[in-house]
């Protein structure tokens, strides 16, 4: 628990980006966040991508206040303040509204929050999931709350809820009007499926041009598909990951993956007036996973897309060093031929010339921007050095 007594309570935490591989398009209840069908998740190790997330507390704060990636941003905003207010909930509950007369006092103060990236926004990789994770984890830290925090995360944004767990996590639609039902939870460890690796190849730094919170919502309104989608084929197709999952069957997992992100997009293109995510160079990507699937016989590597054009590719560990040279003869670096890869370690590997005539067709120069290697990692974490937090002893951004 938190001294409230000193003149600042302050606590620091790391959330991470999750990538949707069965997808979350489209709310019941647009206030409380609720989907219209459940959504299965593989949350993304922190040494590449995450948020970090300092909440303060002080009596001496005279307005609640909020930092992005250093710039001072709206702490009005309504799923700001929806988290603000139902972590507080949460604590004042905790304490019985009574007795613990420092909690009390930390809760009547006004709070600071900055929070950061360790990604470049402008990279169009979810950050609302890791942001929205982050916020909630370091506001309980801050006032001492431990009870599952999944709930909260989701009325920030919907995805968020599912960076509450690593691993691969899987966000419960539920049934209760009130949404405590609609819960993530954890359907295996980020240990269970060792192999298991992650390619980001990011495209465009350009913003999506439809948010996915308006998207979604006209799909919801227009799209017949997205209602098929969400009664019939999803009930089946979570059942079926699950399973891919628990058996670490790359195969089923990664044709399930594609199929799923492709009938996502096709209900993007079934909306009134249709949305687009994908541009060429995604389609391009896709073509190019099928060719070297097919020139393997079997499924080394499955694409998945969210509401922009940046590709993420699973496969196992030892397909990686072929696919990303793969990727580089068919989309040569333009200027950062250095930093071309990031993240985890990738080896050189040396293309046969049958792969190369069947699988690298027309090189696209500098269409991908950078490859991400990373993995499955963990849920939320604190962060305990002091020296990290990004507030500083006057409560305002260190950086
Ligand atoms: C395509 O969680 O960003 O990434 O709940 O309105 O904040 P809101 O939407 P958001 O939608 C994510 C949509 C998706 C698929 C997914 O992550 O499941």
């Amino acid at each position: 628990a938190m001294a409230a007594d000193r003149a600042l309570a302050m606590a620091t935490c790391t959330a991470p980006v999750n990538i949707a591989v069965i997808k979350y398009w489209g709310k019941r209840d647009t206030d409380l966040i609720l989907p219209i069908n459940s959504s299965l998740s593989v949350t993304l190790h922190q040494d590449q991508l995450k948020t970090t997330t300092t909440a303060a507390a002080s009596r001496d704060f005279t307005e609640d206040r909020l930092w992005l990636n250093g710039a001072e941003a709206d702490v009005g905003h309504p799923r700001v303040q929806a988290c603000l207010r139902e972590v507080r909930r949460l604590a004042r509950k905790r304490r019985g509204g009574s007795g613990d007369s420092a909690t009390c006092s930390l809760l009547s103060y006004k709070v600071h929050v900055a929070s950061e990236n360790n990604f470049p926004t402008a990279a169009g990789l979810a950050s609302s999931a890791a942001g929205y994770a982050c916020l909630v984890s370091a506001l309980a830290r801050l006032y001492g709350v431990e009870e599952e925090l999944s709930e909260v995360a989701r009325r920030g944004s919907g995805s968020a809820c599912r960076s509450m767990w690593g691993g691969f996590v899987q966000w419960q639609r539920g049934e209760r009007p009130d949404g405590t039902d609609s819960l993530a939870h954890q359907v295996a460890p980020e240990t269970h499926w060792p192999e298991l690796r992650v390619l980001v190849l990011v495209v465009s730094g350009e913003k999506k041009p439809v948010t996915s919170t308006a998207g979604m919502q006209t799909s919801v309104e227009t799209s017949p598909l997205l209602k098929h989608r969400a009664q019939v084929v999803v009930p089946e197709r979570l059942a079926q990951m699950i399973q891919h999952i628990q058996e670490r069957d790359f195969e089923g997992f990664g044709q399930l993956a594609m199929r799923d992100s492709n009938q996502f997009h096709a209900t993007c293109l079934d909306t009134f007036p249709p949305i687009f995510y994908l541009n060429d160079l995604s389609r391009h990507i896709i073509a190019l996973a099928h060719r070297y699937n097919a020139h393997h016989g079997h499924t080394k590597v499955a694409y998945t897309f969210d509401a922009g054009p940046n590709a993420v590719i699973f496969a196992l560990a030892d397909t990686v060093d072929e696919f990303v040279e793969v990727v580089r003869r068919s989309f040569p670096p333009a200027t950062n031929g250095d930093q071309f890869v990031r993240g985890l370690p990738v080896g050189s590997a040396t293309l046969p010339q049958e792969l190369v005539a069947a699988v690298v067709t027309e090189p696209v120069p500098g269409a991908v921007q950078y490859i991400l290697h990373t993995k499955p990692g963990p849920g939320p974490q604190l962060v305990d050095d002091p020296s990290q937090h990004l507030l500083g002893a006057d409560g305002l951004p260190r950086r």
